[in-house]
């Protein structure tokens, strides 16, 4: 039986380290969660939201999957986010994506990778509805780059769609959504700057969409 016992230590480890600064802390999480962010990033193990962002236990709830997407037949992120919006009535959601994605990366190939092709469908769309434009910048890196950062765009333009969020919206609950790019190589955030706080700006995105693609 393999019980993965460090994992264990670390555990003891770190909870320890965490009552050692605030003795309470985890009899005070135990009766409620209040977080301010909804995270929805890749499901890659080189983004975790809480450490990159320097946030604690309780401060963000995460949906992640891979390549951070937000699809309108997709029940359990609807459901994240919904609980997040009506429930917890969080203020952001950010949608996180990373510069070396192999989700992205998938989708700009032709490999047959199994099932994932099939979540991978809305992201060859968005590649093939730019294609033309991808194509014409080099190197493949910053290719890749460019699809990262369009697919960010994308699912920020997504949430914004969603009832959930233009529900929100409607009855004046503050909430923004916010797309970054997490880069592995030097594990710093980029905004992207699509910020959407009202239902007015949802067409701006489409906007910024297409300028990110002819400015490269
Ligand atoms: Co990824």
């Amino acid at each position: 039986m393999k019980i993965l016992k460090q994992l264990f230590n670390n555990n003891q480890e770190w909870s320890e380290r965490i009552k050692a600064e605030d003795p309470t802390f985890f009899e005070k999480l135990a009766l409620q969660q209040a977080p301010e962010y909804l995270w929805i990033g890749c499901s890659d193990s080189r983004v975790p939201a809480n450490q990159l962002t320097g946030l604690l236990p309780g401060d963000v709830f995460v949906h992640r999957n891979v390549a951070n997407l937000v699809m309108h037949t997709d029940f359990n992120c609807l459901s994240v986010v919904q609980y997040a919006v009506e429930v917890l009535k969080v203020k952001h959601i950010i949608i996180c994506g990373h510069y070396g994605c192999g989700g992205v990366k998938a989708a700009m190939g032709d490999a047959e990778l199994g099932l994932i092709d099939n979540w991978l469908c809305s992201l060859k769309d968005l590649y093939h509805r730019y294609r033309k434009d991808l194509l014409g910048i080099e190197p493949e890196q910053a290719r890749e780059d460019a699809l990262c950062e369009l697919n960010v765009v994308e699912q920020v333009a997504n949430l914004c769609r969603t009832t959930i969020v233009q529900h929100a919206w409607q009855r004046g609950q503050e909430l923004s959504i916010h797309g970054w790019v997490y880069g592995i190589k030097d594990g710093k955030l980029h905004d992207l700057d699509v910020c959407v706080s009202e239902k007015a700006e949802t067409p701006d995105v489409y906007r910024i969409l297409q300028q990110r693609i002819l400015d490269k």
